[in-house]
């Protein structure tokens, strides 16, 4: 199958003037138009360092990543930030909002990176919005007028403005209670049925049974992975599964 991404060899080292630490040791991944792929791993095992890795937002210490056939690794950070800008949205545990600009400014600000044409990135926000149950009355809002689950969503519809190739997310539900969790992982199905590809990491089954592979980082490379297929809720099975590969993975 084909992939949307592939990164060969990856190896990120943290090093001060006393010690290295080899966080990533010649990882490689694939990942394939539509995943919506679960990266797991004990805290502190590099999944967000491998994150930031994939999508540009850092460069590994060795290694090779490939977005669409075009080595961005290679990129100069010019290139880098503008090919980012397109193809890249992000979602974190924290929304990261602007307090000083309204909803819609949010998101406008981050359209405007890519595109001159203010109608139809409003137009779509407010699809996006409005897919992710958010009205006009919160268009308005400044982000601490919000509550918690209602930022995040706006944080989401921010990170998919652009219409990016992939979609990475850090624990985008670690700060949210079990009723917006729920709902941010509803929105990021719906987008993953509509073809968007997304690469998450979490700490949590709920959170990585969406996905339809989930990924094991440990001791620096991805150990294995559970091919779970797409989405279903209420499926037993697919819970089952997903337990006792994280089991195996000694999680
Ligand atoms: N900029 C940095 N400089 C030095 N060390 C770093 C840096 N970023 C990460 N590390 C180290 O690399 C290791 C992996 O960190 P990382 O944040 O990727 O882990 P994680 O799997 O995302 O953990 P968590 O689940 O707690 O978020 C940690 O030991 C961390 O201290
Ligand atoms: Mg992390």
């Amino acid at each position: 199958m084909e992939s949307v991404l592939i990164a060969k060899d990856l190896c990120k080292t943290f090093s001060n003037d006393r010690v290295q630490q080899h966080v990533l040791k010649n990882l490689n991944i694939s990942i394939h138009p539509g995943d919506f792929a679960v990266i797991m791993g004990n805290s502190g095992s590099g999944k967000s360092t491998l994150l930031y890795a994939l999508s540009g937002m850092d460069r590994p210490t060795l290694g090779s990543v490939g977005v669409n056939g075009e080595e961005i690794s290679r990129y100069s950070n010019d290139k880098l930030a503008v090919f980012r800008r397109k193809n890249c949205g992000f979602v974190f545990q924290q929304n990261f909002l602007n307090d000083t600009m309204s909803v819609m400014d949010n998101i406008m600000v981050n359209g405007l990176l890519v595109s001159k044409d203010r109608r139809a990135i409003a137009e779509r926000a407010k699809e996006l919005l409005n897919r992710s149950g958010l009205t006009e009355e919160v268009y308005n809002k400044y982000p601490t007028q919000l509550s918690g689950g209602e930022a995040q969503r706006v944080a989401l519809v921010r990170g998919i403005i652009n219409n990016p190739t992939i979609l990475f997310a850090d624990e985008p539900t670690g700060a949210l209670n079990s009723t917006n969790t729920a709902n941010v992982l509803d929105i990021l199905t719906g987008l993953n049925e509509s073809g968007q590809t997304i690469i998450m990491v979490t700490h949590d089954m709920k959170a990585a049974r969406r996905g339809n592979r989930v990924l094991y980082l440990k001791d620096g490379v991805i150990l294995d992975e559970a091919d779970l297929g797409n989405y279903v809720s209420e499926d037993e099975n697919r819970h089952e599964k997903l337990r006792s590969f994280l089991i195996e993975m000694g999680w």
